[in-house]
């Protein structure tokens, strides 16, 4: 007999009702291990709070549908475990169908959530990649090896959810998590399950290069990882520039960076042909490298200083991005310059004071050791010009004072265009890794070009005030392309708990909003030739 719905059941009751396992958080025996070595998979599905507050909790059309295989057991557990399931809320039952061991039902929200206007992205898409992350976390806690993932509506959010919910570096751990492989639950939809995997793979290719330490991924390391990832695909040419090659180029801020170190630099530089025309004029995408910033002789304060690690996350993001490009085989011609150095103090180093001459024979005086990022941009922005871009974008962590402008809610893009503003807006809203449009005012050039010894500072002249609007002015100095961004991404460097479906470190963000935007721009005929 089944019991009727009711919001709280003993577990002794419940149990003696049903002889199935739901694992609510107060009851259930412990799911560690339940399935191991029994051959079935994890199953994920979705079910939506109701319109209404007090109404039943609705299905997908893939819950619906394991429903009926396991005779409707699955709404009546669901129903006696307590109220309908709220947005991000799973619970786990066990031993509902031998195919599926385990099944976690998690909350969508409203089924109706689509673009909202004020939080500037998809709800819908996001309450998915949420949820579906946390069901696949809980799955892998159990230590099963392989989960079904129901595709909620959006398979493309779906797979994203899985995929990033699921990626930790464990890298240099004895005892790894299990890996968990997700899939499509049922056949309708796959190609965007797969768009979605390409999609997060390239996410997590950056939240890997971004989290390992810095003795790992040095900048020959980094090259060679991207290369390496690059190395299966025929129209793409990697070019791993060494130092005499930096030198030739007159590169001579970039180079007054890495002169500190003793790790040589590298200008890693990547032609992607996937346009129709191989001189169809390329995008270019422009990532800071640098694989750790001490701060050079303007030291930073040693808590906190590992996290520079990731002070190479523009290069991860716009590297990353065009692996995933590639892998997608977007029909455009995209170009990566990436210059890779660290930032260290020694007698090499440069010193405040010092005046240094960029590749476009601006000289720079080096105030701050500290506000490294932006030389080495300004040397590879002018070499970006060689290639008379149809837009060319840079990223990079490039200022504390990005961080404490927006946190962690969206990138900061300062651009010269709309139209290229609006590509990366709309990119935006459908991956959920906002941006937020910040402003190239004149006002602040004047804060970087009024220096005593040198065309520009490399720092505002009132210090901290608009710290990152100063960092845009002084890069706008190098670029003369009428349609460029610059995205400072130090404030979504790194994830605490602010994004659910990406756990605890490096982000990797805005990577899949950078490849959203190739894919849009491949879509526009505007200033291709
Ligand atoms: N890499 C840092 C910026 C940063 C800070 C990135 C926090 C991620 C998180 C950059 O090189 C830097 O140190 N900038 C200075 C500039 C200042 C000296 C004008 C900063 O933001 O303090
Ligand atoms: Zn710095
Ligand atoms: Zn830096």
């Amino acid at each position: 007999m089944l019991l009727p719905c009711v919001r709280r059941v003993p577990a002794r009751r419940l149990r003696r009702a049903l002889p199935l396992a739901c694992s609510c958080p107060a009851q259930g025996p412990s799911p560690r291990g339940y399935s191991r070595g029994a051959g079935g998979k994890g199953l994920v599905l979705g079910i939506y709070s109701s319109e209404k507050d007090e109404g039943a909790a609705q299905f997908t059309s893939a819950g619906d549908a394991f429903d009926r295989l396991v005779s409707g057991k699955l709404r009546e557990l669901l129903s006696l475990c307590g109220p309908p399931l709220k947005k991000g809320k799973t619970r786990i039952f066990h031993g509902l169908h031998q195919d599926f061991p385990s099944v976690a039902v998690v909350g969508l929200g409203k089924k109706n959530a689509g673009v909202n206007d004020q939080e500037n992205w998809n709800e819908g898409k996001e309450n998915i990649r949420a949820a579906v992350a946390v069901g696949c976390r809980q799955i892998q806690d159990l230590e099963i090896p392989c989960v079904e993932v129901d595709p909620c509506g959006d398979a493309q959010a779906a797979a994203e959810g899985a995929v990033l919910g699921l990626h930790e570096y464990n890298e240099l751990k004895q005892k790894k998590k299990p890996v968990v492989t997700p899939q499509l639950h049922g056949s309708a939809e796959s190609e965007a399950w797969q768009k979605g995997v390409t999609y997060a793979e390239g996410q997590n290719l950056a939240r890997y290069l971004m989290e390992a330490p810095a003795n790992y991924i040095t900048p020959i390391k980094f090259a060679e990882h991207i290369e390496q990832k690059l190395r299966s695909f025929s129209n793409v040419k990697v070019h791993i520039r060494p130092e005499s090659w930096i030198a030739t180029q007159e590169m001579g801020a970039f180079l007054s960076v890495a002169k500190g170190s003793a790790e040589p630099p590298i200008f890693l530089e990547i032609h992607y042909l996937g346009g129709a025309n191989t001189n169809d004029s390329p995008l270019v995408f422009v990532g800071k490298g640098v694989t750790f910033d001490s701060g050079g002789i303007s030291l930073k304060p040693s808590s906190g200083m590992d996290a520079m690690r990731a002070d190479m996350g523009g290069a991860a993001t716009v590297c990353s991005a065009i692996v995933t490009a590639a892998a997608l085989n977007l029909p455009l011609n995209i170009i990566g310059l990436a210059p890779l150095c660290e930032n260290m103090p020694s007698g090499k180093a440069n010193k405040p004071g010092d005046v240094v001459r960029a590749k476009n024979g601006k000289t720079i005086q080096v105030d701050n050791t500290d506000a490294e990022g932006r030389l080495l941009l300004a040397d590879a922005l002018c070499y970006a010009h060689n290639f008379k871009p149809r837009a060319v974008v840079n990223a990079a962590t490039l200022t504390g004072a990005m961080d404490v402008a927006l946190g962690s809610a969206a990138t900061g893009v300062f651009t010269n265009s709309s139209w290229l503003w609006t590509h990366l807006y709309e990119a935006s809203v459908l991956t959920g890794d906002r941006v937020w449009r910040m402003p190239l005012f004149e006002h602040y050039t004047k804060q970087v070009t009024d220096c005593p010894l040198a065309d520009l500072s490399n720092i505002g002249k009132y210090s901290r005030a608009g710290g990152a609007c100063t960092a845009a002015a002084f890069l706008k100095e190098f670029v003369t392309a009428s349609h460029w961004a610059h995205l400072d991404i130090a404030g979504v460097m790194s994830n605490k708990d602010e994004v659910p479906y990406l756990q605890k470190g490096m982000a990797g963000r805005p990577t899949r909003t950078l490849v959203e935007f190739a894919a849009r721009l491949s879509q526009d005929s505007h200033n291709t030739k």
